[in-house]
């Protein structure tokens, strides 16, 4: 391969203001044909506000980009791809009601599809996704399957449209570990063919597993860019937070084994096709760790839960008392919190303000007869920002323009102002920056403290071990086992998540 002598795509003293805020100021970026680069930073940091002027979707207030060694001002990100920089932007932009073929092929088809045509998309479709080890109905709606199979989709149209530069921001955010494993394969075969690749990621082993340099911003402004192989775990982070971390070790936390009495019972609820039959008890002052594969079953298990699915056996009692979770208000009424996995679909009002949606479940749960005052708003929405860090300009402006992980952030405090009883969270860390998550851990670990009951679903294993009791393991939408004590470990939930796979 010839050796690049120059970048193929450049930033130069990139800025962007919205409003007040500095979101970027003086930054400069080069990505090399035939590298992995690396964008990091803290929530709010500026990483997506960057990427979306590189290709298209923001216009700069100053500076410039460059392709291949001359300046561009892609109109929009259509115009961008037809340069062959393919995107895909952390608010996923695909189209839920076309099919998955359509989705994937959008933009660069013909107009009219004919019979013919079709039948060609949707072979071509299946051979672009089976790269992927996906092996789905790509006639279904977008909108018929899961995240992780929706964000895959997106990162598949991506790099069919990358013929240069492929960029992806947070793509393996909801992904597991096979899938992501699958994804750099696919990203280190790009750059084996010349391709630039850069990737935001909040897992700091990503970044070491794959890149080759990495760019780091720090409130809107450039800390380092430079080759990966000359930096450090705690130099990455050190950058990121401009201070050092304290990571919560097992071994600090307090004793885990003593909790309080049963609040909620659940006996042999289960909905057929979804998730079978399965007992469990939550205490006081406990923390339950659900582990599991993707599809195992775990985000059902939590539907369930909250009666955001209804169960079609079994019963429910809270502190001894038989309780009818046929809807996710009932759920509330009992003192239930959700943080759901898809924030962006069943979590965020996008149009209301950051107080409102900190403080919308809390006025629900009072009853829109006993309206809070806008002072009260204010007192709430302020106090758990506060707490959990959320950087926001204004709590008046729309939430959709604070970044992905404050917008998590916001979801938390709004489950965290009901002053739920229990709460369950579903991925809590994802897309949280490594101070937030440290952050989030503790709050878990205080919130138990304080008697609450949490259930806690989690593809990282450190964490759930840190915060635990128990953990539960589903695999295949059964509950296959639960683990105290010693076995609370990550090598005994990988052997119980993946026990089946030898025996099969
Ligand atoms: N359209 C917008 N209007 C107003 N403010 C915005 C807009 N888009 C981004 N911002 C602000 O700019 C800052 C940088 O946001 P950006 O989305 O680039 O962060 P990020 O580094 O991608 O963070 P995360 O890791 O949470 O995704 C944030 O303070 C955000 O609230
Ligand atoms: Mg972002």
């Amino acid at each position: 391969m010839a050796v690049a002598i120059a970048p193929v795509l450049q930033g130069r003293g990139l800025g962007k203001i919205f409003g007040q805020h500095h979101a970027l100021d003086q930054v400069d970026i080069d990505l090399w044909p035939g590298e992995v680069h690396a964008l990091l930073g803290e929530n709010g940091a500026g990483k997506s506000t960057l990427i979306k002027i590189l290709t298209g979707a923001h216009s700069a207030d100053a500076g410039e980009v460059l392709l291949e060694g001359r300046p561009v001002t892609f109109r929009d990100p259509l115009q961008a791809q037809e340069h062959g920089i393919g995107t895909v932007y952390q608010e996923v932009n695909l189209v839920p009601n076309l099919s998955v073929a359509e989705n994937l092929f959008l933009g660069h088809q013909p107009t009219r599809w004919g019979f013919v045509q079709k039948r060609a998309i949707a072979e071509r479709a299946r051979r672009v996704l089976a790269t992927y080890g996906l092996d789905i109905d790509v006639k279904a709606e977008l909108g018929s399957y899961s995240v992780a199979v929706q964000q895959i989709v997106a990162i598949a149209r991506a790099v069919e449209l990358s013929g240069k530069v492929l960029v992806l921001d947070e793509p393996t955010a909801s992904l597991d570990r096979a899938e992501v494993d699958r994804l750099f394969d696919v990203i280190r075969s790009l750059k084996a063919r010349g391709l630039a690749i850069l990737f935001i990621t909040h897992f700091l082993d990503q970044v070491f597993a794959i890149s080759d340099r990495v760019t780091i911003l720090r409130n809107g402004r450039l800390v380092k860019s430079q080759p990966l192989t000359t930096l450090s775990r705690t130099d990455v982070v050190r950058m990121m937070l401009g201070k050092d971390i304290v990571f919560a070790q097992p071994a600090t936390l307090l004793d885990q084994t003593e909790t309080g009495p049963v609040l909620v019972s659940f006996k042999g609820i289960g909905k057929a096709g979804r998730v079978a039959p399965f007992t469990l008890d939550l205490c006081r002052g406990e923390v339950v760790g659900v582990a599991g594969l993707l599809g195992s079953g775990r985000t059902e298990m939590a539907r369930l839960m909250f009666g955001v699915d209804v169960a079609d056996e079994g019963s429910v009692h809270l502190e001894s008392k038989a309780l009818s979770l046929r809807n996710p208000a009932h759920a509330v009424a009992a003192g239930f919190g959700f943080c759901p996995e898809d924030r962006k679909a069943d979590g965020i009002f996008g149009d209301l303000s950051v107080r409102e949606n900190i403080i919308i479940a809390l006025q629900a749960k009072l009853g829109w007869l006993r309206a809070l005052s806008r002072d009260e708003q204010d007192e709430i929405s302020g106090r758990f920002a506060e707490a959990l860090d959320i950087r926001a300009a204004s709590h008046d402006m729309p939430v959709r323009l604070l970044s992905g992980g404050n917008q998590q952030k916001v979801i938390l405090a709004r489950w965290l102002a009901i002053d739920p009883s229990l709460l369950i969270l579903d991925e809590p860390t994802r897309g949280i920056d490594v101070g937030a998550h440290a952050e989030i851990v503790r709050t878990i670990n205080r919130l138990r403290e304080d008697g609450l009951a949490l259930l806690v679903i989690s593809s990282e294993l450190d964490e759930v071990v840190a915060y635990s009791s128990r953990v539960v393991v589903m695999r295949d939408r059964e509950m296959v086992a639960e683990l105290t004590g010693q076995d609370i470990s990550p090598a005994v939930i990988v052997q119980a998540i993946a026990a089946q796979e030898g025996a099969a």
